[in-house]
């Protein structure tokens, strides 16, 4: 069984450099390679939960530029429905000029360029293709305004809506996330929003009780190699992770959860989704690129099974 997913949220261009180190002020440094693909965090998990067979919508906005068709081409070629895919006349394509070391860690840069022109107008016209949904996506690319105003839409007409807080927004107003279903922040944006320590177990388990306080569902904090915690006004469950050898870290967030939202669409319950979501970003950080590295349903089931 597959699920209805709607994403509003960020395209960009990724500008991929691979590098064995940064350069200092005034320095040149040759680096060994360079690619350029898809990416945006937004599109990022659409194009996971389209990979893994859900039917998506994309509410975007793409560049009036030499990227703008190249994307809409993207979304096609991955089956991504673009009715509310639009072009922000004027503007450049987001772009992100992204760093990769031998290790795998990147470092990002980006620039919004049209996405910052998302608007809530943008999100009405799309109403009834995200009142059709199982689950709605969100994150920070687009303007605060817009993230509101979808997660009001959601608890209108009754979509579980999942709000991934990256980058990171200090600003972010957590008055207006009420009615979320999911709230995914690492423990370091878990700590920045609630003012409160999230250094040990405890501590994460108070600071998230406090947003479900606030009237949000049940928060996800993801810990990096130490897996995930599920908190709801209930307990908390850990997410174990899942240890591989590190290519390209590059997306793996968005891998995780668009496959988390693609399983909970499908389905499945929050803690089950979630291990799987865990096991699609693994796969996702032992090879290179973004959106390039987001294993197809057969690739991800070897996967599972040499990863239990
Ligand atoms: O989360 C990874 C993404 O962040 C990259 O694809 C880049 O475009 C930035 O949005
Ligand atoms: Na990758």
């Amino acid at each position: 069984m597959s699920g209805r997913i709607g994403v509003v949220g960020s395209n960009m261009i990724d500008l991929v450099t691979y590098i064995d180190r940064m350069p200092g002020p005034g320095e040149t440094v040759e680096a060994p390679d360079f690619a350029i693909g898809f990416g945006g965090k937004g599109a990022n998990q659409a194009v996971a939960a389209a990979r893994l067979g859900s039917r998506v919508t994309m509410v975007t906005r793409v560049g009036d530029d030499m990227f703008g068709p190249r994307q809409l081409e993207n979304f096609r070629a991955s089956g991504i429905d673009t009715a509310h895919v639009r072009t922000a006349p004027g503007l450049a394509s987001g772009v992100a000029p992204i760093f990769v070391e031998r290790s795998g860690e990147n470092a990002i840069l980006i620039v919004k360029g049209a996405n910052a022109a998302l608007s809530p107008a943008d999100v009405d016209a799309a109403e009834e293709a995200l009142a059709a949904c199982d689950v709605i996506l969100l994150q920070l690319e687009v303007p605060l305004e817009t993230v509101y105003h979808t997660i009001a839409l959601a608890a209108r007409r009754g979509v579980r809506c999942v709000l991934n807080p990256a980058p990171a927004a200090r600003d972010l107003d957590l008055s207006r996330l009420a009615g979320l279903s999911f709230f995914t922040p690492n423990e370091t944006e878990l700590s920045v929003l609630t003012g409160m320590p999230a250094g040990g177990e405890a501590e994460i388990a108070a600071a998230a009780r406090s947003l479900i306080a606030k009237g949000i569902g049940q928060v996800v904090v993801t810990l990096g190699g130490r897996g995930a915690r599920l908190v709801t006004a209930d307990g908390v469950q850990a997410i174990a992770p899942v240890s591989v050898t590190p290519v390209d870290t590059t997306g793996a967030g968005d891998a995780f959860i668009g496959s988390f939202a693609h399983f909970l669409a499908a389905g499945q319950g929050a803690p089950a989704a979630l291990a799987r979501a865990a096991r699609y970003a693994a796969l996702s950080v032992t090879r290179r690129g973004t959106q390039a590295s987001y294993a197809a349903p057969d690739e991800f089931a070897a996967f599972c099974e040499a990863h239990p």
